[in-house]
């Protein structure tokens, strides 16, 4: 036989995505399939929205994933509320930024955007002035920056978005179940998460949460659609008119009839997904979301204390860092590749490049999840100082992992369930 059994390296995954999955969701994966309507497995997607409600800490109705990777979610809830010609106006302050500008455009929105440096976020109140000024419909923005690993503040900006009559959409693909999110609180009408990241699930679904405030735009598009279209032709006529949803796959208003209890027939649900997802969401929810937050800004600080010791300098403004996504300046006269691929080869372990302006110049260690652990930490850095080593790199010899060692002698570590 040419093909040989499925044989992957074990690797020790510290990027900003995909990262180590939990091997109780890889386990949960291995769970005998169930039809789609079978109540054994409605009761599975009833609870998966349940736990989703928690982890998003919001009282919505409407709390599922949509099946695909993280951007089937951002490009189901734009698409599904954009309109033709429709204002929508997007901070960028790095790649995942033109993301949204890209799919807003091909929506048929008028887009506007404000940029910052990458490294930097916007001050809340810039971004309340710019809604001001462009009254847009929707204001779509990343949480958590994973090309800059930077994060958005985002308390102030809810408010003043329903005092304007603004939607406001947030990507927290990078942020959900490891940094803290607010969604009633801060008063966000729709976010995305993702699975990859710091769920510790494979890629594959995006949980998505939205209001009323958004249900009742796409039940109105929706009302236009089955208003006329009982005949080939309107239906034609219907789907290049301003407010037909423009994707079956996507749209909301049909994957929430398949969520409700009337269970319309929409897609094949991705089954051995949803487990993975339920146990993912079980964990979180036993581990507990602030724990679970401490747990990442803990590991994040002992990362950040070795890489320090090294003699490495942080890319980013340090008071808007993401706490799971560090950048570190690649030294002078380093080839950041090679560093990547040492790192790869020789020790099994995975870090990040970064994108556009910053390829080559940063590297990306993320702490996610399953992989956000003490022995992650300390084998990334010393297998990076090896490697910057051996690449006669200008650094302190010896004393990133001491310094790590020593911020985890001396700090109580805040969970108990993860090593
Ligand atoms: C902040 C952010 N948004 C969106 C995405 C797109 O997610 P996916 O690649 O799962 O579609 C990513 C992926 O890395 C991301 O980090």
């Amino acid at each position: 036989m040419k093909y040989t059994d499925l044989n992957t390296p074990m690797r020790t995954i510290m990027t900003p995505g995909p990262v180590e999955v939990d091997p109780r969701v890889l386990r949960s994966m291995s769970t005998p399939i169930v039809g789609q309507f079978d109540p054994a497995f409605t009761n599975i997607m009833n609870e998966v929205m349940e736990m989703l409600r928690e982890v998003f800490q919001t009282n919505n109705k409407w709390a599922f994933p949509v099946d695909g990777t993280s951007r089937s979610g951002i490009e189901a809830l734009l698409c599904s509320i954009i309109e033709k010609g429709d204002k929508v106006l997007i901070p960028i302050f790095g790649r995942f930024g033109y993301l949204l500008t890209e799919i807003c455009e091909r929506y048929g929105a008028d887009v506007h955007t404000i940029e910052c440096a990458w490294g930097e976020v916007f001050d809340q109140q810039d971004i309340i002035d710019e809604i001001d000024k462009v009254e847009p419909k929707i204001l779509a923005l990343v949480h958590g920056e994973t090309s800059t690993g930077c994060m958005q503040p985002l308390d102030k900006i809810g408010p003043a978005c329903r005092k304007a009559g603004t939607l406001m959409i947030v990507d927290a693909v990078a942020s959900i179940g490891g940094v803290n999110i607010k969604v009633d609180e801060w008063m966000i009408d729709a976010v995305i998460g993702g699975t990859q990241k710091c769920l510790s699930v494979p890629a594959g679904m995006a949980p998505i949460t939205y209001n009323d405030r958004v249900e009742d735009i796409v039940q109105q598009r929706k009302k236009v659609e089955l208003g006329i279209s009982t005949n080939e032709d309107k239906q034609r006529e219907l789907n290049r008119s301003l407010s037909f949803i423009q994707s079956n796959y996507l749209d909301i208003s049909m994957l929430q009839d398949y969520w409700s209890p009337r269970r319309l027939n929409h897609h094949t649900e991705a089954t051995s997904m949803l487990y993975a997802l339920r146990e993912g969401l079980r964990i979180i929810l036993e581990e507990g979301l602030e724990q679970r937050f401490n747990r990442h800004l803990f590991h994040e600080q002992a990362l950040i204390t070795g890489i320090e010791a090294m003699g490495l300098e942080l890319f980013g403004d340090r008071s808007a860092k993401l706490p799971t996504v560090t950048c570190i300046k690649v030294p002078t006269g380093i080839d950041s590749e090679l560093v990547r691929s040492m790192l790869l080869q020789q020790f099994g372990i995975e870090i990040a490049k970064s994108f556009g302006p910053l390829e080559g110049k940063i590297w990306r260690i993320g702490t996610m999840g399953y992989s956000c652990r003490k022995e992650n930490v300390l084998f990334v850095l010393g297998a990076l100082e090896a490697t910057l080593l051996y690449h006669h790199a200008d650094i302190k010899p010896g004393k990133a992992t001491t310094a790590a060692l020593d911020f985890y002698t001396q700090n109580i570590q805040p969970s108990v369930s993860v090593v």
